[in-house]
């Protein structure tokens, strides 16, 4: 039997992720038209003999409910649970600190996912492989741009024996241009490794301690001070690839960062392209009395398109969205209850929750074509480059253009802005 962990997080985390995750946590906003973890969810319902997906993290308990509910409907055959950390603990310390929940029952292979990542998840094909080397966890490893590694955790593997040998969370010079994904399977002999690396954290944290109040310094700790805080990357993947315990896996499908949010926008089209080359019905197609569609897009049922509008590609509109006549959108993200009226264009945008757009109006920014989740927003608030992004109820006027800019909830845009952040 296999297990699956994934790291949510809690609501002091996703910062980058403002201003759509003042609304909602990030792992429930939708991207391809589903939430992002919902895509996690997905892939590990097809995983052999997996029978329990539990998410740890340190929002409170009925934020999650409402969403494991409709998953435990849609994947009757697997057991949804949500654990809370106390306290944030690290990538691998509400892990550790839950492993008997995790181990109850014996699973054989026990996978951890991250939630900020969008991905095509070969997870069979990642546990045949850590299976087959018997080794004590396999990272999923993916390669990116070599001037663009040092962004990333590296992985120094060996093609043959697909041991990794090193592991170096965001290096300083070039190590590898093999980065973590974010995805990892473990047997379970990990608890008694981390038990070990959990000691040494504890140690080093005494140590600290003891000489900051030698020093005189505040006694004082703030929320990620906790000697139960372990983290994955550097307390855990170092050693076990330090003693040869860990292997690592190709990823060659589609995979990226979703940390800011205008990073949701390449995620969206990402899994949308991937709905549309498996022919899944959920996505829409042009008819004889509905707009024209081209590429992948998904329209909620609930909202109304006008017949006028142009669609695509790689569009999401969520539930009771109204389009007027007219109207373009082509790589965005619409979502509930936003009012778009006629001839008005978006491009390249996130138009958050119940905003209005008015006649000719025009939110738009630029595709985003680093693979790099690099946030684009230099200081004093001047963008450059930049998906635009309105915030929940913000409303634009008549033929105002909002370009390349971050707006954030409730404004009211009046007047033209570019390249700006509104607050
Ligand atoms: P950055 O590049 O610095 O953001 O680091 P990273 O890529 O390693 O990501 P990060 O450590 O911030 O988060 C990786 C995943 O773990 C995300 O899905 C987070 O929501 C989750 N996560 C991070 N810290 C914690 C934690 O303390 N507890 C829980 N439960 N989840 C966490």
């Amino acid at each position: 039997m296999n297990k699956a962990v994934i790291l949510v997080g809690g609501p002091s985390r996703a910062t980058r992720f403002r201003p759509l995750s003042m609304h909602l946590p990030q792992p429930l906003f939708p991207v391809g038209g589903k939430p992002i973890i919902w895509h996690q969810i997905k892939a590990l319902s097809m995983v052999k003999d997996l029978k329990e997906i539990i998410l740890i993290g340190f929002f409170e308990d009925f934020i999650f409910r409402p969403f494991l509910n409709r998953c435990q409907e849609e994947f009757p055959e697997i057991a949804f649970k949500y654990l809370r950390e106390y306290s944030q603990l690290g990538t691998a310390g509400g892990f550790f600190h839950f492993r008997d929940q995790i181990v109850r029952g014996n699973p054989k292979n026990i996978f951890m996912l991250y939630t900020d990542i969008c991905c095509s998840f070969p997870l069979n094909d990642l546990l045949s492989q850590h299976e087959r080397h018997g080794r004590l966890g396999t990272i999923m490893v993916t390669k990116v741009d070599r001037s663009s590694a040092h962004l990333y955790g590296c992985v120094v593997v060996d093609n043959e024996t697909k041991l990794a040998e090193h592991y170096v969370e965001k290096p300083e010079t070039y190590v590898s241009d093999l980065a973590s994904t974010g995805v990892f399977v473990f047997s379970q002999e990990i608890f008694r490794f981390m038990a070990t690396a959990l000691e040494k954290r504890v140690d080093e944290f005494e140590n600290e301690r003891a000489k900051e109040s030698a020093y005189g310094r505040s006694e004082e700790s703030d929320e990620t001070e906790d000697a139960n805080r372990l983290r994955l990357e550097q307390d855990v993947l170092r050693q076990m690839a330090a003693e040869k315990k860990l292997s690592a896996f190709m990823c060659t499908g589609f995979w990226r960062q979703i940390k800011s949010a205008a990073s949701a926008v390449p995620a969206n089209a990402l899994y949308l392209k991937k709905a549309l080359g498996d022919n899944e019905s959920f996505l829409s197609k042009t008819t004889i009395d509905g707009p024209e569609i081209t590429g992948a897009v998904y329209i909620h049922p609930t909202a109304q398109i006008h017949p006028t509008a142009v669609i695509g590609p790689n569009v999401s509109i969520h539930a009771r969205v109204v389009v007027g006549p007219g109207v373009r959108i082509n790589d965005s993200i619409v979502l509930d209850n936003v009012s778009i009226k006629d001839n008005a264009a978006i491009l390249h945008a996130i138009v958050g929750w119940d905003c209005r757009i008015g006649k000719w109006g025009r939110v738009e920014g630029s595709q985003i074509t680093s693979p790099d989740d690099i946030d684009e927003v230099t200081h004093l608030g001047v963008k450059v480059n930049s998906i635009c992004i309105l915030g929940e109820d913000v409303q634009v006027k008549d033929e105002v253009f909002i370009r390349n800019s971050i707006v954030l909830p409730h404004k009211e845009m009046a007047g033209n802005k570019h390249n700006e952040i509104i607050m």
